[in-house]
């Protein structure tokens, strides 16, 4: 795909993978070596890559010279169906993902599926993980969908190239719909942290070596289970969202080595925390979200959350 770019005339900067380089001393290098060539007001970046490297490359370009345009090129399917629309860009720190960051829209979003015939399976199934949140969040049709083609999605050697098309073009849809109505989330743009607030947590816990959609997974089914406890959804709901999960390999369990309340203590640095007080986006049933009345972000007692995190342990 750089050849693509004509490399001659597009200067490559590189960064290694990994969540830990999403980070202010790579935004620091990066701004340096863009100063050092001379890069000015009128220049543009292509954030080629995964979800690091666009909210990363993202926040280059939100930063510089006080803001440059930008095209994201997302090449993993999480990047594709989600880190790449809506504008978000950042970096992590100490204290938590995505703690340092600016709203900054692409001009341009370019998504060709066939770069997912690269991409590891694991990396497949963790924007299967996003996908099932979108699905959730929007309706059964979409829950019903996924679950249809679950297999030929996560399918070996890459899912066929229309099916593939339509992932993208469905999560593409509800993503940018969902954003379009609440850019700088303060209602609806809220439910698509469903899963996030506990999935932070057990990310950040885990030292970024359990991935993002992974830990989203686990994320979903303890909030629904908290959503169940709350008197919020009927308490089958995690068990449907749970056994769609496990179908596509994701996990369904908080970790052994995390202990609920080493996870209900990292949900505190959370950016859905507000004054103290973390606040969750829960499902109602599938493609309902609760708390509509209070702009989808719901506080939730303590001993409710590790009640939750406990029972997720077990097997459903
Ligand atoms: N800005 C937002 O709204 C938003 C939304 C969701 C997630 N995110 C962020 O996105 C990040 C996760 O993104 P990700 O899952 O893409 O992780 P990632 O960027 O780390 O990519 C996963 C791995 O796949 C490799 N890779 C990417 N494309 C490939 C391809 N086509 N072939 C082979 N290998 C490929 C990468 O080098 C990396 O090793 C997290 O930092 C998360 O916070 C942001
Ligand atoms: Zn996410």
């Amino acid at each position: 795909m750089t050849a693509a770019l004509a490399p001659a005339s597009v200067p490559l900067f590189t960064i290694q993978a990994g969540e830990e380089n999403k980070s202010r001393k790579s935004w620091s290098r990066l701004t340096d070596e863009l100063l050092d060539a001379g890069f000015g007001r009128d220049s543009a970046i292509i954030a080629l890559g995964g979800g690091v490297v666009g909210d990363l490359a993202g926040f280059v370009a939100a930063t510089y010279m006080r803001g440059i345009p930008f095209v994201q090129m997302p090449t993993s399917l999480l990047a594709m169906i989600d880190a790449a629309i809506g504008g978000k860009t950042g970096v992590d720190t100490r204290a938590g993902k995505n703690l340092v960051g600016a709203f900054h829209h692409p001009a341009l979003v370019v998504v060709d599926p066939r770069a997912l015939g690269t991409l590891p399976p694991a990396h497949l199934r963790n924007g299967i993980a996003e996908a099932i949140k979108h699905a959730v969040i929007t309706s059964r049709a979409e829950f019903d969908w996924i679950a249809a083609n679950l297999r030929a999605l996560v399918r070996e050697g890459g899912a066929p190239a229309h099916l593939a098309e339509e992932l993208v073009r469905r999560n593409v849809a509800i993503k940018a719909a969902v954003v379009a109505r609440d850019e700088r989330e303060s209602g609806v743009r809220k439910t698509l942290n469903f899963g996030h607030t506990i999935g932070h947590a057990i990310e950040s816990l885990s030292g970024f070596s359990m991935p993002h959609g992974e830990s989203v997974a686990v994320g979903m089914v303890v909030e629904a289970r908290l959503a169940a406890l709350l008197k919020l959804a009927d308490s089958n709901l995690a068990g449907t969202i749970a056994s769609l999960l496990r179908e596509a390999e994701l996990p369904t369990a908080v970790p052994n080595s995390m202990t609920a309340s080493a996870v209900l203590e990292a949900t505190r640095s959370d950016k859905k925390s507000r004054a103290g007080t973390v606040e969750y986006a829960l499902p109602a049933a599938l493609g309902e979200m609760a708390g509509a009345e209070r702009g989808y972000a719901i506080p939730a007692p303590d001993a409710i959350v590790l009640a939750a995190l406990g029972a997720s342990r077990a097997t459903l």
